[in-house]
């Protein structure tokens, strides 16, 4: 196969340079401004995020990993409390949880969607249980209503990890505002990206919300008083003013995405399962959506067989991958004591078979006709 044709995993420059004369005047005028941490532009973002995800409060943080961080603590979770956290997801969510002296205990997700199982949570609850860390992975709602009602149940709070689905939807419903709170991260790649690093939480619990804002900012309310032990994780203004220019176009580019994603699995759905070819290599399986979810294809995962050899086809045809998540966080040395003894599940047998397809606003429709030509000659060869 030729083509001119190359398709990078990720490139923020052609989306950037769509924006570019709006994001310049944004960040002159917080230049002009001469305030740069905690002022009106970070007011003004918190206000639209909490808008656009229909809660009533958004506190802006440095990034998304103390956004999950201070939502725990702001709950109360501490040394020798458990938190339920997915098997499957990226390293932040567990993180979060031993930054409190916490212990994550993880679940394995539904096979077919990557999410949390519902069914698996109430057999890893204890005692000691204090949150459940959903996570809408790869920008696909996790199954809200059941774990809302579990949480109800056992009296445990429900966190969203929502640093993958900004815009995605649960039952017409945006998410970020189902638990006790959300927390977001605007890392560039993100659906919603700064132009560095960048969080947020999300809720509509007022005095959490306050917590929150406490704690961010080194446990103060007013200046050199500190009623509690906080960190130093703010939204900076710059941050602040680029997301809110970026938050106009955001539903645009999930478009996009979603317009990516349709074309991938109408044309390779038939493939699933099948070998046609000589190489063996089996494509296992698509994204499977469930009929009450709208995700925002953060990322577009599949499965396949000789995985090696599809990713290094790929590549001799100018197609970049990636793998969310090559190493799940309990193999990963920095949880080596804790996993001691964990059975290995779904997550671990199935780590070297994911393979992320490019997707985002930088692919044009004949980038994405091109992905799927590869994708088809490879899985009939
Ligand atoms: C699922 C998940 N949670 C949390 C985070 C942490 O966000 P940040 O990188 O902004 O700290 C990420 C970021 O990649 C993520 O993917």
């Amino acid at each position: 196969m030729t083509a001119d044709i190359r398709v990078p995993f990720l490139d923020l420059a052609p989306p950037h340079q769509e924006i570019r004369s709006e994001l310049l005047d944004t960040m002159t005028r917080v230049l002009d401004s001469n305030r740069f941490v905690l002022g009106r532009e970070v007011e003004v973002f918190e206000s639209a995020w909490a808008k656009y995800c229909d809660v009533t409060h958004a506190v802006g943080i440095g990034n998304g990993l103390d956004a999950l961080h201070l939502i725990l603590r702001a709950i109360g979770v501490g040394p020798g409390d458990e938190v339920i956290v997915p098997a499957n997801t990226f390293i932040a969510t567990w993180l979060a949880v031993t930054m409190c002296g916490a212990i994550p205990v993880p679940v394995e997700p539904n096979p077919e969607t990557f999410n949390i199982d519902p069914s698996l949570i109430r057999g890893a609850v204890t005692s000691l249980t204090k949150a459940i860390i959903a996570v809408h992975l790869y920008g696909q709602p996790a199954d809200l209503d059941e774990l809302v009602a579990i949480s109800t149940e056992l009296g445990i709070s429900l966190v969203e990890d929502a640093a993958q689905a900004h815009g995605a939807l649960y039952k017409g419903k945006k998410i970020g505002g189902h638990g006790v709170a959300a927390a977001w991260s605007f890392y560039p790649g993100k659906n919603l990206g700064a132009l560095g690093d960048g969080g947020a939480v999300t809720t509509n619990d007022p005095g959490l919300a306050e917590k929150v804002r406490l704690l961010r900012n080194y446990g103060s309310a007013a200046k050199y008083e500190h009623s509690v032990q906080g960190i130093n994780s703010r939204l900076d203004e710059l941050q602040a003013a680029v997301l809110s220019e970026k938050l106009r176009v955001l539903d645009e580019w999930n478009g996009r995405r979603a317009s990516i994603a349709e074309a991938y699995t109408t044309a390779l759905e038939p493939l699933v399962g099948k070998v046609e070819g000589s190489s063996g290599g089996r494509l296992l399986s698509l994204p499977v959506v469930p009929s009450w979810a709208k995700p925002v294809w953060h990322l577009y995962v599949i499965r396949v067989e000789r995985r090696d050899d599809f990713i290094s086809y790929l590549l001799s045809q100018g197609i970049e991958t990636s793998i969310h998540y090559p190493i799940p966080p309990a193999s990963q040395d920095a949880y080596k004591e804790l996993a001691r003894g964990l059975k290995s599940g779904f997550s671990v047998r199935t780590a070297g078979e994911l393979v992320s397809l490019p997707i985002g606003p930088h692919v044009n429709q004949d980038q994405a006709l091109f992905v799927i030509s590869v994708c088809e000659a490879f899985f009939r060869r």
